[in-house]
């Protein structure tokens, strides 16, 4: 049951995430495509999962040529997926569950479609013609890296029509706004009003490293970018209570910090570098990299909270990690050449792991149990696979695997006519892992989830507490405390396949009896020696530690 009190403006902290495609969750209009009636139609399940909070990705009108990413039309929704009344009527019922609705703010840039765009490039005199960023040369800025490595040549691209260069930095449709410019700062700030009046709950804001740009820096984490999202937020708190703003900056630790300010910037950033470190620590089976980027990452504010994720929409990033880490990642995940995009790799959680039940469950309890709040990518919660025959990052956002029968349940169409294909191989087909079967089968992946889920949320200890790694000599071993107030709750997990023992230095916390939270059984009593663990393969404990 969720634990996230309505009136508290600090849920966040508490919350479990949730994020999904309206396009490929569920169609109700049998056109092939997933729309707000069909998502508002599985709210059950996401309820029953024990999610506090849903994140669209873009549902905005778009030419829909990099995920939604290039928005046309910031205050409507894109026809394929309903009407602002779908919407609307989405939010109500998200919100009469105790569910919170957390939507995509696109800012650094629109679509070459928006009729902003479509104005500026008219002609050099057109009043939107600052709204973005032109030079008649491509020479500007030239230490800004490419981020589309695979598909992009260079951040400017020649426009014919007013003969001038505009700037990008993702994919050439989508011209990266000005935000020197005071009027678009207006107009973003409406967009905001207009979707928190509806009764968002808050945005997870898109690449906002990118913001501003000055000739002789990288053009990423610059103090005019940080003003403009102070700005934003000091407007957001004089007009709303208890909203949140999701920081996207795929940075180090300390460039992620920065993003927090002083309380007055975001309340939540994705942790980009830890996400890999978690697949690296896994299969070098040495807890290291993790501890190397946790010992690395900076404290934050009382009131701002870190976002963990295992898997997203985009590549598993490799950004954050050195060359030699890259490559064994790519050894090791990515061996289908096929799997590699730009700097990463589009797969899925459970592929990614070999399907591996105990690896999954791992990763998972790491996801729950480390600080910050968890973000759980839809169909992971079934063990949904990928498809790296389709393009880009296609791969991972197939429909959603609701049953065995025609379409997996996703819709009534035509197979041909869908949005994406099913994954129908045999390992990870909707025949083979659908939510029906696993509502069933109490042992399933899908209850595993939801009791994880239930058991992160019987207490604030993971969403609030401090955390302290211990250090015991087998690194294949990491272990740690949570503590909030009273309570501390002791993790111990193996990330090795075979099984592993470690001797614990727990005597600082007196004698207390350690009682697992699944299974409520008592382990030996805490004493001043060292506390010896023994885990099989992938085995993980969350551990009461209770004065008994
Ligand atoms: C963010 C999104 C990604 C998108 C890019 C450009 O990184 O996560 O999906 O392609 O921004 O908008
Ligand atoms: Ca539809």
């Amino acid at each position: 049951m969720p634990m996230v009190r309505s009136d508290d403006p600090l849920w966040y902290k508490d919350a479990v995430f949730y994020q999904l495609h309206v396009k490929s969750f569920c169609d109700s209009n049998g056109d092939g495509i997933g729309d707000f009636p069909g998502l508002t139609s599985t709210l059950d399940h996401i309820a029953s999962l024990g999610i506090d909070c849903v994140w669209l990705q873009p549902m905005y009108p778009s030419p829909l040529k990099d995920g939604g990413y290039d928005i046309s039309d910031y205050t409507s929704i894109h026809p394929r997926y309903g009407t602002l009344r779908d919407f609307d009527c989405f939010l109500d019922a998200a919100h009469a569950r105790g569910l919170r609705v957390i939507i995509e703010l696109v800012l650094n840039h629109t679509s070459d479609e928006h009729p902003w765009f479509v104005d500026a490039r008219r002609s050099r005199d057109s009043p939107h013609r600052d709204w973005y960023v032109w030079s008649d040369t491509d020479d500007k800025y030239r230490d800004a890296r490419i981020i589309f490595l695979d598909t992009e040549r260079s951040n400017w691209t020649w426009d014919p029509i007013s003969r001038a260069y505009y700037w990008h930095r993702f994919f050439s449709h989508q011209p990266d706004l000005n935000y020197d410019h005071p009027a678009v700062r207006e107009e973003i700030w409406k967009v905001m009003a207009f979707w928190l009046d509806r009764g968002v709950d808050g945005f997870r804001v898109d690449a906002v490293p990118y913001l501003v740009e000055r000739d002789g820096t990288s053009c990423e984490n610059l103090p005019e970018t940080h003003a403009v999202m102070k700005d934003l937020r000091a407007r957001l708190d004089a007009h709303y209570t208890g909203k949140v703003l999701l920081a996207e900056a795929n940075m180090w630790p300390e460039d992620i910090r920065s993003y927090f300010g002083d309380e007055d910037e975001f309340h939540m950033a994705l942790h980009f570098p830890i996400m890999p470190r978690l697949f690296l620590a896994l299969r070098r089976e040495d807890r290291t990299p993790l501890l190397d980027i946790l010992a690395r990452t900076p404290s934050i504010p009382a009131s701002c909270q870190w976002a963990l994720f295992l898997r997203n929409h985009d590549e598993l990033t490799l950004e954050m990690v050195t060359d030699a880490d890259r490559q064994y990642m790519w050894d090791e995940y990515a061996t289908d050449p096929r799997a590699r995009l730009n700097l990463g790799i589009r797969r899925r959680l459970a592929p990614l792991l070999n399907g591996d039940r105990r690896q999954i469950e791992l990763m998972t309890s790491l996801l729950m149990s480390l600080p910050g709040s968890p973000i759980v990518y839809y169909g992971d919660e079934i063990g949904m696979g990928d498809n790296v025959a389709l393009d880009d990052r296609n791969s991972v956002r197939t429909p959603m695997q609701w049953t065995d029968g025609l379409n997996a349940g996703f819709s009534s169409a035509d197979p041909e006519r869908l949005c994406l294909p099913l994954v129908s191989d045999a390992q990870y087909g909707y025949t083979a892992v659908n939510v029906t079967a696993q509502q069933h089968d109490p042992a399933s992946l899908l209850n595993w989830t939801r009791r994880l889920i239930d058991v992160r949320h019987s207490t604030p200890v993971f969403g609030r507490g401090a955390t302290t790694f211990l250090t015991p000599g087998n690194h294949a071993v990491l272990a740690f405390t949570r503590t909030l107030d009273q309570q501390t709750i002791l993790v111990v997990c193996n990330l090795a396949g075979t099984a592993q023992t470690a001797a614990l230095e727990l005597g600082h916390l007196g004698d207390a009896v350690p009682v697992g939270m699944f299974d409520g059984r008592s382990w030996p009593r805490l004493t001043p020696d060292p506390y010896l663990v023994t885990l099989g393969p992938y085995e993980f404990a969350w551990l009461h530690l209770k004065r008994l």
